[in-house]
Protein backbone atom coordinates (compact mmCIF):
# COMPACT_ATOMS: atom_id res chain seq x y z
CA UNK A 1 0.00 0.00 0.00
CA UNK A 2 1.64 3.13 -1.20
CA UNK A 3 -1.14 5.65 -0.21
CA UNK A 4 0.64 8.48 2.05
CA UNK A 5 4.09 8.05 1.11
CA UNK A 6 5.76 11.08 -0.63
CA UNK A 7 7.17 9.33 -4.01
CA UNK A 8 8.75 11.90 -5.13
CA UNK A 9 11.16 12.18 -2.17
CA UNK A 10 10.84 8.32 -1.78
CA UNK A 11 12.08 8.38 -5.85
CA UNK A 12 14.78 10.31 -4.89
CA UNK A 13 16.09 8.81 -1.96
CA UNK A 14 16.07 5.45 -3.95
CA UNK A 15 17.67 6.98 -6.96
CA UNK A 16 20.90 8.36 -4.63
CA UNK A 17 20.87 4.90 -2.42
CA UNK A 18 21.31 2.85 -5.73
CA UNK A 19 22.80 4.87 -7.61
CA UNK A 20 20.32 5.00 -10.43
CA UNK A 21 19.92 7.53 -13.05
CA UNK A 22 16.17 8.44 -14.43
CA UNK A 23 16.11 8.92 -18.30
CA UNK A 24 12.62 9.74 -19.63
CA UNK A 25 11.31 10.79 -23.13
CA UNK A 26 9.20 13.37 -24.44
CA UNK A 27 5.78 11.43 -23.87
CA UNK A 28 6.42 10.82 -20.33
CA UNK A 29 3.47 12.49 -17.74
CA UNK A 30 4.80 15.55 -16.88
CA UNK A 31 5.23 14.51 -13.09
CA UNK A 32 7.79 11.83 -14.54
CA UNK A 33 9.48 14.23 -17.00
CA UNK A 34 10.29 16.67 -13.79
CA UNK A 35 12.01 14.33 -11.53
CA UNK A 36 13.87 12.88 -14.62
CA UNK A 37 17.76 13.17 -14.98
CA UNK A 38 17.53 13.57 -18.48
CA UNK A 39 14.93 14.01 -20.93
CA UNK A 40 15.42 13.26 -24.32
CA UNK A 41 14.61 12.01 -28.26
CA UNK A 42 15.51 8.33 -28.97
CA UNK A 43 19.26 9.21 -29.98
CA UNK A 44 19.78 11.47 -26.94
CA UNK A 45 18.55 8.79 -24.54
CA UNK A 46 20.62 6.18 -26.15
CA UNK A 47 23.44 8.46 -25.85
CA UNK A 48 22.76 9.01 -22.05
CA UNK A 49 22.22 5.10 -21.28
CA UNK A 50 25.55 4.39 -23.05
CA UNK A 51 27.58 7.50 -21.19
CA UNK A 52 26.50 6.95 -18.53
CA UNK A 53 28.69 5.96 -14.97
CA UNK A 54 25.06 5.15 -12.76
CA UNK A 55 24.71 1.92 -11.40
CA UNK A 56 20.92 1.49 -12.54
CA UNK A 57 19.13 2.94 -15.35
CA UNK A 58 15.60 3.44 -15.10
CA UNK A 59 13.91 3.82 -18.24
CA UNK A 60 10.93 5.85 -18.34
CA UNK A 61 9.65 5.36 -22.20
CA UNK A 62 9.15 2.30 -23.88
CA UNK A 63 10.66 -1.25 -24.02
CA UNK A 64 13.11 -0.88 -27.44
CA UNK A 65 14.45 2.29 -25.58
CA UNK A 66 15.12 0.46 -22.40
CA UNK A 67 16.27 -2.49 -24.50
CA UNK A 68 18.32 -0.25 -26.33
CA UNK A 69 19.92 0.67 -23.26
CA UNK A 70 20.86 -2.53 -21.94
CA UNK A 71 22.46 -3.58 -25.25
CA UNK A 72 24.62 -0.02 -25.19
CA UNK A 73 25.20 -0.86 -21.47
CA UNK A 74 25.44 -4.62 -20.49
CA UNK A 75 26.74 -4.03 -17.53
CA UNK A 76 24.35 -1.95 -15.71
CA UNK A 77 21.06 -2.83 -14.72
CA UNK A 78 18.38 -1.53 -16.55
CA UNK A 79 14.81 -1.31 -15.05
CA UNK A 80 11.55 -0.01 -17.10
CA UNK A 81 8.38 0.40 -14.64
CA UNK A 82 6.42 -1.42 -17.01
CA UNK A 83 7.51 -4.21 -18.59
CA UNK A 84 4.24 -3.90 -21.32
CA UNK A 85 5.07 -0.52 -22.69
CA UNK A 86 5.61 -2.05 -25.80
CA UNK A 87 5.46 0.56 -29.56
CA UNK A 88 2.64 -0.87 -32.25
CA UNK A 89 5.70 -0.20 -34.82
CA UNK A 90 7.23 -3.11 -32.66
CA UNK A 91 4.39 -5.30 -33.00
CA UNK A 92 4.02 -4.90 -36.79
CA UNK A 93 7.55 -6.39 -37.44
CA UNK A 94 8.01 -9.71 -36.40
CA UNK A 95 11.35 -10.96 -36.48
CA UNK A 96 10.66 -14.04 -38.40
CA UNK A 97 8.75 -12.42 -40.90
CA UNK A 98 11.45 -9.70 -41.39
CA UNK A 99 14.22 -12.34 -41.80
CA UNK A 100 11.67 -13.89 -44.80
CA UNK A 101 11.45 -9.98 -46.16
CA UNK A 102 15.06 -9.18 -46.02
CA UNK A 103 15.70 -13.66 -46.99
CA UNK A 104 13.63 -12.24 -49.96
CA UNK A 105 15.80 -9.08 -50.87
CA UNK A 106 19.36 -10.41 -50.99
CA UNK A 107 21.03 -7.29 -52.61
CA UNK A 108 19.17 -4.87 -50.46
CA UNK A 109 20.41 -3.20 -47.01
CA UNK A 110 18.38 -3.03 -44.14
CA UNK A 111 17.85 0.28 -42.81
CA UNK A 112 15.99 0.58 -39.68
CA UNK A 113 14.10 2.11 -37.53
CA UNK A 114 14.95 1.62 -33.24
CA UNK A 115 11.57 1.13 -32.65
CA UNK A 116 11.39 -2.41 -33.19
CA UNK A 117 12.36 -5.46 -31.17
CA UNK A 118 16.22 -6.46 -30.24
CA UNK A 119 15.94 -9.54 -32.63
CA UNK A 120 14.81 -7.20 -35.87
CA UNK A 121 17.90 -4.64 -34.84
CA UNK A 122 20.26 -7.90 -34.94
CA UNK A 123 18.63 -8.52 -38.31
CA UNK A 124 19.17 -4.99 -39.63
CA UNK A 125 22.63 -3.36 -41.33
CA UNK A 126 21.99 -0.03 -39.80
CA UNK A 127 19.67 1.29 -37.11
CA UNK A 128 18.23 4.80 -37.28
CA UNK A 129 16.01 7.58 -35.03
CA UNK A 130 13.82 10.47 -36.25
CA UNK A 131 16.54 12.56 -35.46
CA UNK A 132 19.23 11.02 -37.38
CA UNK A 133 17.49 9.56 -40.16
CA UNK A 134 18.50 12.03 -42.63
CA UNK A 135 22.33 12.48 -42.42
CA UNK A 136 22.67 8.99 -42.17
CA UNK A 137 20.34 8.09 -45.71
CA UNK A 138 22.65 10.80 -46.81
CA UNK A 139 25.70 8.55 -46.70
CA UNK A 140 24.40 5.38 -48.18
CA UNK A 141 25.27 5.69 -52.28
CA UNK A 142 22.22 5.98 -54.59
CA UNK A 143 22.57 2.90 -55.90
CA UNK A 144 22.57 0.70 -52.89
CA UNK A 145 19.35 -0.77 -52.23
CA UNK A 146 17.39 -0.42 -49.08
CA UNK A 147 14.46 -2.06 -47.30
CA UNK A 148 13.41 0.47 -44.62
CA UNK A 149 11.43 -0.80 -42.04
CA UNK A 150 9.02 -0.89 -39.45
CA UNK A 151 7.59 2.86 -39.93
CA UNK A 152 6.11 3.14 -43.57
CA UNK A 153 5.53 6.77 -42.52
CA UNK A 154 8.98 7.57 -41.58
CA UNK A 155 10.12 5.71 -44.97
CA UNK A 156 7.75 7.33 -47.27
CA UNK A 157 8.67 11.06 -46.01
CA UNK A 158 12.73 10.09 -46.38
CA UNK A 159 11.72 8.39 -49.76
CA UNK A 160 10.00 11.76 -50.77
CA UNK A 161 12.71 14.47 -49.44
CA UNK A 162 15.63 12.52 -50.63
CA UNK A 163 13.82 11.15 -53.91
CA UNK A 164 15.16 7.73 -52.92
CA UNK A 165 13.07 4.12 -53.38
CA UNK A 166 13.69 2.56 -50.06
CA UNK A 167 11.11 -0.42 -49.90
CA UNK A 168 8.83 0.06 -47.33
CA UNK A 169 8.01 -2.54 -44.30
CA UNK A 170 3.52 -1.86 -43.52
CA UNK A 171 3.98 -0.48 -39.97
CA UNK A 172 2.85 2.13 -38.33
CA UNK A 173 2.42 3.80 -35.03
CA UNK A 174 -1.39 4.23 -34.19
CA UNK A 175 -0.54 7.12 -32.10
CA UNK A 176 0.52 9.54 -35.13
CA UNK A 177 -1.40 7.38 -37.65
CA UNK A 178 -4.72 8.61 -35.15
CA UNK A 179 -4.15 12.66 -36.50
CA UNK A 180 -7.33 14.02 -38.59
CA UNK A 181 -6.19 16.15 -41.85
CA UNK A 182 -10.02 17.27 -41.50
CA UNK A 183 -9.89 18.37 -38.21
CA UNK A 184 -6.04 19.86 -38.63
CA UNK A 185 -7.41 22.45 -41.72
CA UNK A 186 -10.60 23.53 -39.17
CA UNK A 187 -7.48 24.31 -36.11
CA UNK A 188 -5.55 25.73 -38.50
CA UNK A 189 -8.57 27.93 -39.05
CA UNK A 190 -9.05 28.95 -36.35
CA UNK A 191 -5.25 29.91 -35.45
CA UNK A 192 -4.33 31.32 -39.13
CA UNK A 193 -0.65 31.92 -39.07
CA UNK A 194 -0.13 29.51 -36.97
CA UNK A 195 2.66 27.16 -38.14
CA UNK A 196 2.26 23.45 -38.02
CA UNK A 197 5.14 21.22 -36.07
CA UNK A 198 4.39 17.26 -37.06
CA UNK A 199 6.74 14.08 -36.57
CA UNK A 200 7.37 12.15 -39.09
CA UNK A 201 5.79 9.32 -37.97
CA UNK A 202 2.85 11.30 -39.47
CA UNK A 203 0.95 9.70 -42.45
CA UNK A 204 1.35 12.16 -45.88
CA UNK A 205 -1.61 13.87 -45.41
CA UNK A 206 -0.94 15.34 -42.01
CA UNK A 207 2.81 16.01 -42.89
CA UNK A 208 1.80 17.84 -45.96
CA UNK A 209 0.60 20.34 -43.94
CA UNK A 210 3.40 20.73 -41.91
CA UNK A 211 5.64 24.25 -41.67
CA UNK A 212 8.33 21.43 -39.66
CA UNK A 213 8.84 18.07 -39.86
CA UNK A 214 10.98 16.52 -37.18
CA UNK A 215 11.74 14.39 -34.00
CA UNK A 216 10.71 15.33 -30.50
CA UNK A 217 14.00 17.49 -29.79
CA UNK A 218 13.98 18.82 -33.52
CA UNK A 219 9.92 20.15 -32.77
CA UNK A 220 10.54 21.29 -29.51
CA UNK A 221 14.18 22.89 -30.93
CA UNK A 222 11.49 24.52 -33.72
CA UNK A 223 9.20 25.60 -30.50
CA UNK A 224 12.02 27.76 -29.13
CA UNK A 225 12.66 29.82 -32.33
CA UNK A 226 8.89 30.16 -32.65
CA UNK A 227 8.43 33.71 -34.08
CA UNK A 228 5.18 33.65 -33.09
CA UNK A 229 2.60 33.17 -30.05
CA UNK A 230 1.04 29.73 -30.84
CA UNK A 231 2.08 26.67 -32.35
CA UNK A 232 0.07 23.61 -33.57
CA UNK A 233 1.98 19.90 -32.48
CA UNK A 234 1.46 17.18 -34.34
CA UNK A 235 3.03 14.43 -32.46
CA UNK A 236 2.08 12.75 -29.02
CA UNK A 237 1.08 15.98 -27.00
CA UNK A 238 2.88 15.05 -23.65
CA UNK A 239 6.02 16.64 -24.92
CA UNK A 240 3.64 20.45 -24.72
CA UNK A 241 4.99 20.16 -21.07
CA UNK A 242 8.38 21.16 -22.17
CA UNK A 243 7.19 23.96 -24.56
CA UNK A 244 5.41 25.20 -21.94
CA UNK A 245 7.96 25.60 -19.20
CA UNK A 246 10.26 26.87 -21.71
CA UNK A 247 8.15 29.24 -23.39
CA UNK A 248 5.38 30.18 -20.93
CA UNK A 249 4.23 33.51 -22.61
CA UNK A 250 2.99 30.68 -25.87
CA UNK A 251 0.45 28.82 -26.85
CA UNK A 252 1.28 25.20 -27.89
CA UNK A 253 -2.18 23.05 -29.49
CA UNK A 254 -1.88 19.78 -29.91
CA UNK A 255 -3.35 17.90 -33.67
CA UNK A 256 -6.62 16.79 -33.02
CA UNK A 257 -7.56 13.37 -33.95
CA UNK A 258 -11.07 12.54 -35.31
CA UNK A 259 -13.03 13.51 -32.39
CA UNK A 260 -11.41 17.14 -32.68
CA UNK A 261 -9.43 16.99 -29.38
CA UNK A 262 -5.62 15.23 -29.07
CA UNK A 263 -6.12 12.59 -26.06
CA UNK A 264 -6.70 10.44 -28.63
CA UNK A 265 -3.24 11.24 -29.48
CA UNK A 266 -1.63 9.95 -26.34
CA UNK A 267 0.34 7.03 -26.80
CA UNK A 268 -1.00 4.12 -24.36
CA UNK A 269 2.33 2.58 -24.00
CA UNK A 270 4.25 5.45 -22.98
CA UNK A 271 1.01 6.11 -20.72
CA UNK A 272 1.93 2.43 -18.94
CA UNK A 273 4.59 4.18 -16.49
CA UNK A 274 3.44 6.14 -13.73
CA UNK A 275 5.46 7.35 -10.70
CA UNK A 276 4.02 4.37 -8.73
CA UNK A 277 5.42 1.85 -10.96
CA UNK A 278 8.68 4.20 -10.92
CA UNK A 279 8.88 4.33 -7.41
CA UNK A 280 8.22 0.13 -7.45
CA UNK A 281 10.51 -0.41 -9.92
CA UNK A 282 13.53 1.64 -8.31
CA UNK A 283 12.71 -0.43 -5.09
CA UNK A 284 12.39 -3.58 -5.68
CA UNK A 285 14.97 -3.12 -9.18
CA UNK A 286 12.23 -4.88 -11.34
CA UNK A 287 11.16 -5.89 -13.97
CA UNK A 288 14.75 -5.71 -15.65
CA UNK A 289 15.44 -6.40 -18.92
CA UNK A 290 17.97 -9.19 -19.53
CA UNK A 291 19.10 -9.64 -23.19
CA UNK A 292 20.73 -12.92 -24.24
CA UNK A 293 24.31 -12.42 -25.29
CA UNK A 294 24.93 -13.02 -28.65
CA UNK A 295 21.99 -11.51 -29.61
CA UNK A 296 22.99 -7.78 -27.96
CA UNK A 297 26.17 -8.74 -30.12
CA UNK A 298 24.16 -8.71 -32.84
CA UNK A 299 21.85 -5.89 -32.68
CA UNK A 300 24.96 -3.66 -30.99
CA UNK A 301 26.33 -3.56 -34.43
CA UNK A 302 23.48 -2.18 -36.09
CA UNK A 303 23.34 0.48 -33.01
CA UNK A 304 27.36 1.01 -33.03
CA UNK A 305 26.69 2.33 -36.95
CA UNK A 306 23.89 4.56 -36.67
CA UNK A 307 26.03 6.07 -33.36
CA UNK A 308 28.76 6.60 -35.81
CA UNK A 309 27.23 7.57 -38.72
CA UNK A 310 24.91 10.03 -37.03
CA UNK A 311 27.57 11.98 -35.04
P1 LIG B 1 11.89 10.48 -31.18
O1 LIG B 1 13.17 9.75 -31.42
O2 LIG B 1 11.65 11.58 -32.15
O3 LIG B 1 11.84 10.95 -29.75
O4 LIG B 1 10.66 9.49 -31.42
C1 LIG B 1 10.38 8.39 -30.63
C2 LIG B 1 9.00 7.87 -30.81
O5 LIG B 1 8.63 6.82 -30.36
C3 LIG B 1 8.10 8.68 -31.58
O6 LIG B 1 6.85 8.10 -31.59
FE1 LIG C 1 5.56 3.57 -30.52
FE2 LIG C 1 4.01 5.46 -31.52
FE3 LIG C 1 4.14 5.14 -28.89
FE4 LIG C 1 6.24 6.16 -30.25
S1 LIG C 1 4.23 7.08 -29.99
S2 LIG C 1 6.31 4.58 -28.67
S3 LIG C 1 6.09 4.99 -32.15
S4 LIG C 1 3.34 3.65 -30.37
Amino acid sequence: NLAGLDLRAEIDRLRREKNAVILAHYYQRPEIQDLADYIGDSLELSRKAAASDAEVIAFCGVKFMAETAKILAPEKTVILPDVNAGCSLEDACPPEAFKAFRAAHPDHIALTYINCSTEVKALSDIIVTSSSAETILAQIPRDQKIIFGPDRHLGGYLNRKFDRDMLLWPGVCIVHEAFSETELLKLKAQHPGAPVAAHPECPPHIIDHADYVGSTSGILGYAKQLPGDTLIVATEPHIIHQMELALPGKTFIGAPGADGNCNCNICPYMALNTLEKLYLALRDLTPQVHIEESLRLAAKTSLDRMLEMAS
